[in-house]
């Protein structure tokens, strides 16, 4: 196919990011790519996985590479999965639909977010048996239990419960760009409309963006906290997560453990897996990166659970790392938010490639013909 968008010469995921950037309005690119506060914890991610360093070893026949992971049963075409990310359309129309299904194509998990813009029920049918479902637990008891029994209903067998938002995360360039609730349309709105046309036409013909598995509960809201008493509460305790472990029948992780001793509680409550993540630098600017946090809860709770790793993925060495210091499995967010912000669904496809073709060559240029072998050695 003729590469009208010039995509193949988008080299990394870097490339793709400021792609998205040249097509979309800036209130909506910063909606994704911003981070908490001075962005330290977001930019940290990143730099302490360039600071892993990997020694080669050579003399391997690395003529066959398996790069496939098995995790709960299920085994995966790669060691990565897309993260639940909230309101994604309002970065790019359908991005929601168009990653749940570049995730069943290309046989990893997809895991649909409780504030996504698009229903948890269209996404299991799109992720076709690669969907996972994330839950925020709601200050309405009644609003978090509906949300289960929907994703029951609708198949999923494994849930994330995302623990870290006792409150939204401080997001400088949300404030700057004078994003609020209800929507207001300023000069600077209009300006980014008219400069970004395909974005435009394609939020027009898509519809606004909502949160979806909210919207009957959502449409009265008049502030950003309204939204949040909804969405989540500072109330959510261990006591919460052990109801919800008797709760839920399927697989269960939580998501957002940075402390050894919250994973061990985690391991204790009979939960199956934790992700170690800092919600890609999001929540706090004061955090450890998710790459230095891994180690020690990895000597905590290793082979007891499941280990999970975000927040930072940008190169398939990253997923090397992560392997590396104990994690079994990771997932990209932004990674691939910015292949579909780049080009829609061929983005999503060229960042999907990108990730895998750089972990190919890591995992040969390391002399680890299987992903599954990666070793601390
Ligand atoms: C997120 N993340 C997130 N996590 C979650 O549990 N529920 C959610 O609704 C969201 N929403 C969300 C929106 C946006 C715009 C971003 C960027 C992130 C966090 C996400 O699942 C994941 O932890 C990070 O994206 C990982 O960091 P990287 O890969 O983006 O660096």
């Amino acid at each position: 196919m003729v590469d009208l968008m010039g995509l193949d010469r988008a080299a990394s995921i870097d490339d793709l990011r400021l792609r998205a950037r040249r097509r979309i309005p800036r209130f909506a690119f910063d909606l994704v790519d911003g981070g908490a506060e001075s962005e330290r914890n977001m930019r940290r991610n990143i730099e302490a996985f360039e600071e892993v360093e990997l020694t080669p070893r050579y003399m391997v026949d690395v003529s066959d590479i398996d790069m496939r992971a098995t995790l709960f049963g299920q085994t995966y075409g790669a060691p990565f999965g897309m993260a639940p990310i909230g309101m994604l359309n309002a970065f790019w129309p359908g991005a929601d639909l168009t990653l749940a299904k570049l995730c069943k194509r290309r046989n990893i998990p997809y895991v649909a977010s409780s504030a996504a813009s698009t229903t948890l029920e269209a996404l299991a049918t799109a992720a076709d048996g690669n969907g996972w479902f994330q839950l925020y637990v709601s200050s309405d008891a009644d609003v978090t239990e509906g949300l289960i029994a929907r994703a029951e209903a609708a198949g999923y067998t494994t849930m994330l419960v995302t623990a870290d938002v006792p409150a939204a995360g401080k997001r400088d360039r949300d404030i700057r760009n004078q994003l609020a609730v209800p929507f207001r349309i300023t000069p600077e709105v209009v300006a980014g409309l008219i400069a970004n046309p395909r974005w435009s036409l394609e939020t027009l013909i898509h519809g606004k963006p909502n949160i979806a598995n909210y919207a009957d509960l959502l449409q009265g809201a008049t502030s950003y906290a309204d939204v949040q008493k909804t969405l989540i509460t500072p109330g959510f305790t261990w006591e919460d997560l052990k109801r919800l472990r008797a709760r839920w029948k399927g697989k269960l992780l939580v998501k957002g453990i940075l402390h050894p001793q919250d994973a061990a509680q985690c391991a204790e409550l009979g939960c199956d897996g934790i992700v170690v993540s800092n919600h890609g630098g999001r929540q706090v600017a004061f955090g450890p990166a998710t790459i230095d946090a891994l180690p020690a809860i990895a000597e905590t709770v290793g082979g007891r659970m499941t280990i999970i790793l975000d927040s930072g993925i940008r190169r398939g060495a990253d997923m090397f790392r992560a392997k590396a210091r104990g994690a079994d499995f990771t997932f990209a967010g932004r990674a691939l938010a910015f292949g579909v912000g780049a080009g829609g669904q061929r983005g999503a496809e060229r960042a999907f490639d990108i990730l895998q073709l750089e972990l190919i060559r890591a995992l040969g240029q390391l002399g680890v013909p299987s992903f599954a072998a990666v070793g601390s050695s």
